[in-house]
């Protein structure tokens, strides 16, 4: 999904004039000025934007390259940016949450009130033991509960990662394991689209698997009050220890690189990494760029549909909205819940302004939409929205102009973000004020990150010519390791064939010929996007040879698909005659509900085929391009000649 149309969007003329940047020569002379003194432009922003409790004395230190280190000698607490500056500044009673339950249910929280609640909660935490440094796995419903759960820790400097409610108990375990957890954060259930959904018997589940031994407590947040399991001793519950503890608690001073969480994410081999940020480089370009991408106002409602489970929720719900003083919409649904008009009723009940989602939700809203013509945005009321944001695949350009036309009324640029887990926040992105839209495009780096497009030996591609996107700069936001294993963090990220300094962001990416805009074409490893998610192809083929009963051998690969972007589809090889009709079928469903039971429901394979044999060629390798191929139901062009046995692939097309 590559297409990029080529019409042009200007800027609205009022937002050239009055936008944090002004006009696409203030994007030209932030570009200049961090070209021509990168240090000295992060330094200033880094004074601007940020509290410190002590000043930094460097602003980047490249002596252990890749290992970067920012803002050296500069102390600060990422809650006390967040919650204290700003009751300080006289924003004590501004909203700072607006939670809205799948239900409906509406609670408001001030500045002031979240202040407290996460002064509690910290109190709560040192009071079961938890030292700075120390790891707690949250596993949380979306909450303003969640949301303080991870201010919490950032105010005594544990450093938390949180787990996505929809992972399964082993792969909670696996990322429990590998942090070495004393406490793990949960609620006794979660509500999504009408339906409860289990999250402590989950914990359990994974802490009855293993591995997690460092784990001393369990803190249950009581979400629905409904039956779950309590170990005495072990678990307590949050509505019980939250009252006891003070509304005030001194914040743990911490340095610049002092880790503020750890979230796991996939690559192409290997298990899951947790990617490790920074405090004070994160922070920054997390509130920098919710102050630029979306020229957040003091007057906005700003609305990130993302769950805090993934890093758009850590970066813009729980960190870049409140270090701007903004009030913002937390969600606890699903866009199709009750029907699939939800999202604009919240942005017109709530007068959002800025509108942060995923085309995947834009795709399935089209979709619904068409089902259903009553739930179509032009019965609803948006004029209070003046930017949309999209992230985490590529828009394409129908789905970008039906958003532009019919959710923005033609009136609101679209801020197309690229940008990753390990980046922290925006890397390629518009902003609004500055920059001519084109759909399809993420248009131009954010000032200060040095983007550009080289081939396999490192060396720059001039516009139009395909390749591999990296970043020649450090810049304050980026991963600083990979939890545990530092080399394979250099190995990933910092290859030694691109130089070992620059980083490897994992996408393909072309430049346009006449504007230089980005347009990304896709992963260049085996990590798929699946509505947004990424997923590790190894990951969901060892899942299915786990299931040593029924499985002999399995390839996953991707293939097009125009609702979740991506769609998995897995070629399995079994250790019995391959089935075909009803029985196929069966097994199928099995191996679906068995991967949702290793990793969770995300991971479940659209299509399985069954083959006597995966294509291979004569040295045992098996051949994913083909698979590709065969996955999106192309001809095979490709030569097949190394193949020991082409006949398979008549066999793996056909679908059961
Ligand atoms: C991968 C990162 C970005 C936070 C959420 C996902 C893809 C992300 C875009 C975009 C095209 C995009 C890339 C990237 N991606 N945003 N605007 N246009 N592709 O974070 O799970 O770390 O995934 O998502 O392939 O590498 P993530």
């Amino acid at each position: 999904m590559s297409e990029t149309s080529t019409q042009l969007y200007p800027p609205p003329a009022e937002m050239a004039r009055t936008a944090h940047v002004p006009g696409f020569a203030a994007y030209q002379a932030l570009v200049q000025e961090a070209d021509a003194d990168h240090q000295a432009f992060w330094g200033r922003l880094a004074r601007d934007v940020l509290t410190w409790r002590t000043p930094f004395t460097q602003v980047l230190d490249e002596s252990n390259a890749p290992f970067y280190r920012w803002f050296e000698g500069g102390t600060l607490n990422a809650s006390h940016n967040c919650l204290d500056v700003n009751v300080e500044r006289g924003l004590g009673d501004k909203t700072a949450l607006i939670f809205e339950a799948d239900d409906g249910t509406i609670t408001r929280e001030s500045y002031r009130q979240l202040l407290a609640r996460v002064c509690r909660t910290a109190n709560a935490l040192r009071a079961m033991g938890v030292q700075k440094g120390d790891r707690v796995v949250i596993y949380m419903a979306m909450s303003i509960e969640g949301v303080a759960t991870m201010q919490a820790c950032a105010r005594i400097g544990a450093i938390h990662s949180v787990v996505f409610g929809g992972f399964s108990a082993q792969a909670l375990r696996d990322r429990i394991a590998d942090t070495g957890a004393s406490l793990v954060i949960t609620a006794d259930e979660q509500v999504r689209g009408g339906k409860r959904l289990p999250l402590k018997a989950i914990v359990d589940d994974a802490l009855a698997l293993g591995g997690c031994e460092a784990v001393r407590q369990v803190l249950m947040y009581t979400r629905t009050g409904g039956q779950v399991p309590f170990v005495p001793g072990r678990d307590v519950k949050m509505s019980e220890l939250l009252p006891e503890q003070a509304d005030t608690c001194e914040p743990e001073w911490v340095d610049a690189e002092h880790p503020l969480f750890l979230l796991y994410t996939s690559g192409s081999t290997g298990a899951p990494k947790g990617v490790q940020h920074s405090t004070g480089g994160y922070l920054l370009h997390a509130a920098l760029t919710t102050r630029w991408t979306f020229d957040l106002r003091p007057e906005d409602v700003f609305w990130c549909t993302a769950d805090i489970g993934w890093v758009t929720g850590h970066t813009y719900i729980t960190y870049g909205p409140l270090a701007l003083g903004a009030t913002q919409v937390v969600f606890e649904g699903v866009p199709t819940y009750p029907d699939a008009s939800r999202f604009w009723q919240m942005i017109h009940k709530h007068q959002v302004s800025i509108f942060y989602t995923a085309p995947t939700a834009i795709r399935s809203l089209i979709k619904a939409c068409e089902a259903a013509p009553a739930q179509h945005p032009r019965h609803f009321d948006l004029s209070s929205l003046r930017i949309l944001g999209s992230v985490g695949e590529p828009i394409n350009p129908a789905a970008w102009t039906w958003y532009h036309e019919h959710v923005g009324g033609g009136r609101c640029p679209i801020v197309d973000t690229f940008w990753q887990t390990e980046t922290g926040g925006h890397m390629i992105t518009p902003l609004p004020g500055a920059t001519p839209l084109v759909p399809g495009s993420c248009t131009l780096p954010f000032p200060g990150i040095a983007a550009t497009i080289v081939d396999e030996t490192g060396n720059e591609l001039p516009w139009g010519q395909g390749g591999m996107l990296v970043v020649k700069r450090p810049w304050p936001s980026m991963i600083r390791t990979i939890w545990g294993n530092p080399e394979r963090f250099k190995k990933s990220y910092f290859p030694e064939e691109l130089g070992g300094t620059i980083y490897l962001a994992g996408d393909g990416a072309v430049r346009d010929e006449q504007t230089g805009y980005f347009t990304i074409t896709g992963r260049i490893d085996d990590v798929l996007n699946v509505s947004g998610h990424r997923m590790g192809t190894m990951e969901i083929e060892s899942a299915l040879v786990a299931h040593t009963e029924l499985v002999a051998e399995a390839a996953v690969v991707g293939r097009p698909d125009d609702t979740t972007g991506e769609a998995i589809c897995a070629f399995v090889v079994l250790k019995r005659a391959r089935p075909t009709g009803e029985e196929a079928q069966r097994i199928a469903k099995e191996l679906r509900d068995w991967v949702a039971k290793e990793i969770g429901p995300i991971a479940k394979p659209k299509d399985i085929r069954f083959g006597d044999n995966l294509p291979k060629t004569r040295s045992g390798k098996i051949m994913r391009r083909l698979l590709r191929s065969v996955a999106a139901g192309q001809a095979i062009t490709q030569d097949t000649s190394t193949l020991e046995n082409p006949q398979i692939l008549t066999q793996l097309a056909e679908v059961n």
